[in-house]
């Protein structure tokens, strides 16, 4: 087989939008069809690696950026690296794409009202009750992607759905070798 082709599908959108789940599929996915993989998702990597961070924008950028830096060394070393932030500066996120190289943004988008109805982890609630500063949406911005590789509408889309869809863009743009799922 081929050597694995190094990249980084980063997944950036609000709290709540759905990108740790899509992420959870398409790493399964992406190893059922033999490639090595890594996912960096916020809420697992602001208890390690930037657990020193809070959500000022100089701490946004901050976290991004280190984050940043072990999505490209992943990448120049062939992995499928999936990230999950919601990474809501477009300065931030191009930082990344200039760093990284083989990056591919993927714009997990779900209208504010929609996370805040779904509320999974109840901080809407407190961000709307002030409890919560600086927090996406509510009280600190999210500038969308102008460019994204990839648009995934996960209020009108089940996660299963979002996923094949980057799959398929993958398959379609060479990253990835076209798969048949195997009959059993
Ligand atoms: S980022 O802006 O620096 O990319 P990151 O994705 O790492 O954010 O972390 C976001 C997660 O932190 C959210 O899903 C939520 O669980 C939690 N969180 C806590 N406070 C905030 C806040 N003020 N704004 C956004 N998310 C917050």
């Amino acid at each position: 087989m081929a050597e694995q082709k190094g990249f980084t599908l980063w997944l950036t959108g609000l709290s709540g939008a759905g990108k740790t789940t899509i992420s959870l599929i398409l790493e399964k996915e992406l190893r059922k069809r033999g490639q090595r993989v890594e996912r960096l998702d916020g809420d697992v990597v602001r208890e390690s690696l930037t657990r020193d961070l809070g959500f000022s924008r100089e701490d946004r950028d901050r976290n991004i950026e280190r984050v940043t830096f072990v999505a490209k060394l992943l990448t120049r070393n062939g992995v499928a690296v999936i990230t999950a932030f919601i990474s809501p500066y477009r300065a931030a996120r191009e930082y990344s794409r200039r760093e990284i190289g083989e990056m591919i943004e993927v714009f997990v988008n779900c209208p504010l009202e929609e996370c805040a109805r779904r509320d999974v982890k109840g901080l809407y609630k407190k961000a709307l009750a002030g409890e919560i500063g600086n927090f996406t949406g509510i009280s600190d911005p999210y500038e969308e992607p102008e460019n994204p590789e990839i648009v995934v509408e996960t209020h009108k889309e089940i996660p299963e759905e979002s996923a094949a869809k980057i799959l398929r863009w993958l398959e379609e743009k060479g990253y990835l070798p076209p798969y048949q799922e195997k009959r059993t």
